[in-house]
């Protein structure tokens, strides 16, 4: 059985949705950042913070190399896991990638008062942060094979989508 792997920007509801999903389909949850935390004793910003972004990535590879080796998770990702063409490789080894998107605003309105996401924490405006990083990766989250837009529905109908592809492609 494929692992489901949620993809996306930050703020567009990977870890609230993939929480959701495993308990309807009864698998693993499996949260990368959380995992990256749990493993390091670190929170991310703290990694960010002391260590830098290369470490945080490296975390993030070493982490995906074992997750490929396992089956029938549903396993968000961090917003930055597939900018390395090797993690998108190894997460579609065993695993169907779905990708959540939402619109700069829609992410603004989530996040704007989160102090947990360092890319997004360097002062100045954090709508324009958003909206350079989202131009930046430009398609990175195009990897997926389907996506859905969670500003436009409600977290259960987001839920629901999924779970309707899925079964629609009898990957259920
Ligand atoms: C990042 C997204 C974050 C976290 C880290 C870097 C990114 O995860 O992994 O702060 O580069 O987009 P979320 O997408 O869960 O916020």
């Amino acid at each position: 059985m494929k692992n489901i792997v949620l993809i996306g920007f930050m703020g567009t509801g990977k870890t609230a949705i993939g929480r959701r999903l495993a308990l309807r389909l009864n698998r693993k949850f499996i949260d990368t950042d959380l995992e990256i935390e749990n493993i390091t004793g670190k929170t991310v910003a703290q990694i960010f913070a002391r260590h830098g972004m290369i470490r945080f990535r490296s975390e993030e590879s070493l982490l995906v190399q074992k997750l490929a080796r396992q089956e029938g998770m549903v396993i968000s990702t961090g917003g930055g896991m597939v900018l390395n063409p090797e993690n998108v490789r190894l997460l579609k080894e065993n695993g169907i990638l779905i990708g959540l998107e939402a619109s700069p605003e829609v992410i603004f309105k989530r996040i704007r008062n989160k102090k947990s996401r360092p890319l997004l924490m360097k002062g100045g405006n954090m709508m324009e942060q958003i909206e350079g990083l989202l131009k930046e990766r430009g398609g990175a989250y195009d990897v997926a094979e389907y996506a859905v837009d969670t500003g436009a529905f409600p977290l259960e109908e987001s839920v629901e989508k999924i779970i309707q592809y899925l079964k629609e492609k009898q990957y259920l």
